[in-house]
């Protein structure tokens, strides 16, 4: 992200009214429209998660079988319909997406030394985190021999490259844990490397998929980019206002381990004064500790709640949703293009 485009984020006039989502298709019309699909899907996982080694079996059945919203599935599915595609190989892409994005959870709870993910323990602190690593690293490469079954150079290219950026994105944010310092545009690089991405690989593969020409290809790409972006954005809201049990993981991690997300970065540079040097301090306190005690969490959510940040946060993501349901011009009307703009309207909207 430029500093430009950084800078526009940041500035005060957003425009945060809700996208005109041409026809409002719900969750379940959405669930009923490509429930095939997705229990197609659902088999291509089930399968692919197979293994001879007992503890792979275990760990995957646990966390796939978990659940999760399946979001990042859906869109591959929706994209390549809303294009006319008729093949069978948009489900497989769609399981692939999936892995990766297990195979991310998996390494991200060991990282951010988190507890609870989809209602259930984490995979770390019940296996361990050198398991978890390891049977990150199975679907991970896994879904490379999935990907490469598909058989088709541009979809290697296309999820290769945003695993890497994936890998690249927690590093970076592993690099600004503990950092007062970090700028908007520091935090937009981020999460546009560590979720969008593979939000912009799904929406794009469908395209790719369908055939369609390079501009259409590249406006499902932004797409998917700028639905990424506003959902991690409210995720960053969430950890500071939502439940754990509504979030299925617990909220306050984000402050607790030291990161600085957009509430913290907006509270500090808005606050000023003592409360800016206390949210300093505790950062500093997380970064050395490895967390923030609970005494010292509460005040701390407190002030960045009382700053406008969740507010603020809450009006980019909205942002990001209005230029992302404006990329969709690219898709004929239909039911599967509504289906795409109530999914990126209901990520800003959604409370976990
Ligand atoms: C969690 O993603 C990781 C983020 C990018 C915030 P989801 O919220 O889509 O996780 P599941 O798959 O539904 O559990
Ligand atoms: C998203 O960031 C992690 C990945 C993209 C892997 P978070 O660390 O905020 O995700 P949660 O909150 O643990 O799901
Ligand atoms: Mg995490
Ligand atoms: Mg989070």
């Amino acid at each position: 992200m430029s500093q430009t485009e950084a800078a526009d984020l940041k500035s005060q006039d957003i425009d945060s009214s809700e996208a005109p989502v041409p026809g409002s298709v719900s969750d379940s019309k959405i669930s009923d429209l490509i429930a095939d699909d997705m229990s197609a899907v659902n088999q291509n996982i089930q399968q692919a998660i197979q293994s001879d080694v007992v503890l792979i079996n275990q760990m995957g059945h646990y966390i796939i079988g978990a659940g999760g919203k399946r979001l990042r599935p859906k869109l591959v599915l929706l994209s390549a319909l809303a294009q006319g595609y008729q093949g069978s190989q948009h489900t497989k892409i769609a399981a692939v997406i999936e892995f990766i994005h297990t195979a991310t959870l998996l390494h991200d709870d060991v990282v951010d030394s988190s507890g609870l993910r989809r209602g259930r323990e984490t995979a770390n602190n019940v296996w361990g985190n050198e398991a978890a690593v390891l049977v990150g690293d199975f679907l991970y490469s896994r879904s490379f021999e999935m990907m490469v079954e598909v058989g088709q150079m541009r979809v290697m290219e296309i999820l290769s490259s945003a695993t890497n950026t994936i890998a690249a994105g927690e590093v970076m944010q592993l690099m600004n844990i503990g950092e007062a310092e970090v700028s908007v545009e520091r935090y937009m690089n981020v999460i546009e490397a560590k979720t969008a991405k593979l939000f912009e690989a799904a929406t794009q593969l469908g395209a790719v998929l369908a055939g369609a020409d390079e501009s259409t290809e590249q406006l499902m790409a932004r797409f998917g980019s700028r639905l990424g972006l506003a959902f991690q954005l409210i995720d960053d809201a969430l950890d500071y206002t939502a439940k754990s049990d509504d979030l299925g993981k617990n909220a306050g991690d984000d402050l607790a381990e030291g990161k600085p997300t957009l509430p913290l970065i907006y509270a500090m540079q808005t606050v000023g004064g003592d409360q800016a040097g206390l949210i300093g301090q505790a950062l500093a306190t997380a970064q050395k500790q490895g967390f923030l005690p609970d005494d010292q969490l509460q005040p701390i959510v407190d002030v960045v709640c009382q700053s406008g940040a969740i507010e603020h946060t809450i009006a980019l993501a909205q942002q990001q949703v209005n230029l992302a349901v404006r990329d969709l011009q690219c898709l004929s009307p239909g039911v599967y293009k509504d289906a795409l703009a109530s999914i990126a309207q209901a990520s800003v909207n959604r409370r976990f």
